[in-house]
């Protein structure tokens, strides 16, 4: 199977720019590039912070977007989002039997798992917590799609990365992460973890199971390495994930469509 990851997009209300940058206009780049490249796709996920403040017109901007993408969709929620406005903008489809922003998808013989991290913030209007979870009815879904995958390769896509990469510890990670991982290291054949949040391309392996951050569609995150550790925030390169998997192996591509790099001749 061939399945794409779009992450951390923070669509704004049309002609609002974020820190300089146009999600709108970074997006339909992103869908220009999945058409021309990628149209062969299975899917394209979209891993949560669809949009940045949670607004209704910024949804509504996106889903208008999403009409010219060729391969189909689905999408999860980050802690920018609302999944009561989310799920009036998209329909009452787009979320699972429990309200979540969860679904399933087979093609190839595999599966793609698209988890739902967001946990609502205080407040009612407002957009999630900083930092992820995965409440019992979330890791129950999980492992009844597990179940359910029957053994065969699975990925899973969600908001929050699990793990810490950083050298300096990260607050707004996954809470309590290890019942999740316990359930993941229980199946025989999960073929990786996508993740944006961080706005960082990282790659993790934890007991055979690769954990995998993307840029995502706005700013990008550069870590430190220095004895001043820290975080540096700059233009991103519009990154997407790209995934091609069949029986034997399972490839992952940092593609980015906002690259300002020339090219060269030779
Ligand atoms: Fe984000
Ligand atoms: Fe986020």
């Amino acid at each position: 199977m061939k399945f794409i990851v779009l992450s951390d997009l923070h669509m704004t209300r049309p002609g609002e720019l974020l820190a300089g940058l146009d999600p709108a206009l970074r997006l339909e780049m992103a869908i220009d590039r999945i058409n021309a490249a990628h149209g062969d796709a299975d899917l394209v996920v979209l891993a949560g912070d669809l949009t940045d403040r949670a607004r209704t017109l910024a949804y509504e901007e996106l889903r208008r977007a999403l009409g010219r993408l060729v391969p189909s969709w689905a999408a999860t929620l980050g802690n920018h989002d609302n999944r009561d406005v989310f799920g009036r903008v998209f329909g009452s489809g787009s979320l699972d039997e429990n309200g979540f922003a969860q679904s399933a998808h087979r093609a190839g013989g595999e599966t793609v798992l698209l988890l739902d991290s967001l946990e609502k913030g205080p407040g009612s209007g407002g957009w999630g917590l900083g930092s992820g979870r995965l409440c019992a009815l979330r890791l129950d879904w999980l492992r009844r799609e597990l179940e359910r995958a029957g053994g065969a390769p699975v990925h899973v896509v969600l908001h929050h990365p699990v793990l810490q990469v950083s050298p300096v510890p990260d607050p707004y990670l996954l809470e309590q992460p290890e019942e999740f991982l316990s359930i993941l290291d229980g199946y025989p054949d999960i073929r990786g973890v996508t993740a944006g949040h961080i706005h960082m391309a990282t790659t993790t392996l934890r007991r055979g199971i690769p954990y995998h951050t993307i840029a995502g569609g706005h700013a990008t995150t550069r870590e430190e390495f220095g004895p001043g550790a820290g975080r540096v925030r700059l233009e991103g390169p519009g990154q997407m994930a790209v995934v091609i998997s069949d029986e034997e192996r399972t490839v992952l591509h940092f593609d980015n469509y906002v690259d300002h790099h020339p090219v060269l001749d030779t």
